[in-house]
């Protein structure tokens, strides 16, 4: 069975007590849910309270970005041993907002993916074409280019202990979702292209959509076969919407 996965991305939302009732009300009504892993990835300052509330539970959290330097003069970055100080299990790395508003190009992208795995820290490596891309016909290229530069950095085998989000970057926050049909595609692009040179690693490898995931539309993306689960903005932000699109990702065979 591969792994099937639900993220949250609460991007730059929350307070201490919205927090708490999101929290509680996601871990009530997950309770007795283990077919899917569920986590959030909540801001810096809140990782404290997320591990105060998860730990013990079948949540995992992590951070939304992470320095790709271990330590130093780098005012205003946090390492990814502090987020190993903070029980945190996984971390977003190259999340298009991260792309585009802050200038983190391939290349950094990789080497944060690389520092996070060396820390023990899942890196959930966000991909994705914008919409001129898309229309470009390069959707292809863009996913492969942001693909191999981790590949060339890392290697192949890091993708043994990693998870892929392609999030196309016109279907986020946008309301536009991609159908399941175009996601498919692109997801069946992003594990054939793996396949290529490892089978093994490639059926096993999970590949979460992210853009405009909702509980209405969550079952069908997720019953397509290449589709494994979901990296959700807006949605994780509403206990109910949430549950929902968690319960909707079931096992898959491989
Ligand atoms: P959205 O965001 O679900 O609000 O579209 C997804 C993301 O940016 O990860």
């Amino acid at each position: 069975m591969r792994a099937q996965m639900v993220l949250g991305n609460w991007k730059m939302h929350g307070s201490l007590v919205g927090n708490k009732t999101l929290l509680d009300g996601v871990l009530a009504g997950l309770a007795g849910v283990d077919s899917v892993h569920c986590g959030v990835c909540v801001p810096f300052p809140y990782l404290f309270q997320a591990q105060f509330i998860l730990q013990g539970s079948q949540v995992i959290w992590g951070a939304q970005n992470v320095s790709q330097h271990e330590k130093g003069a780098f005012t205003g970055e946090v390492s990814v041993g502090m987020l190993n100080d903070l029980g945190c299990n996984i971390v977003l790395v190259g999340h298009s907002e991260r792309r585009a508003i802050y200038g983190e190009d391939d290349a950094t992208v990789a080497e944060k993916f690389v520092a996070a795995q060396k820390a023990g820290i899942k890196p959930i490596l966000c991909v994705g074409e914008t919409l001129e891309e898309r229309e470009k016909n390069i959707t292809a290229d863009v996913v492969k280019r942001q693909l191999l530069a981790v590949v060339d950095k890392a290697g192949l085998d890091a993708l043994k202990d990693c998870v892929v989000a392609y999030e196309p970057v016109w279907a986020i926050g946008t309301g536009k979702t991609a159908t399941p049909q175009q996601a498919q595609e692109v997801h069946a692009f992003i594990r054939g292209l793996f396949a290529e040179k490892n089978a093994e690693l490639a059926e096993n490898l999970t590949i979460l959509y992210g853009g405009s995931v909702k509980a209405s539309n969550a079952v069908e993306l997720f019953s397509m076969p290449d589709i494994d689960g979901g990296l959700i903005g807006g949605a994780s932000l509403d206990i109910n919407e949430f549950v929902s699109i968690c319960k909707a990702a079931q096992p898959k065979a491989v």
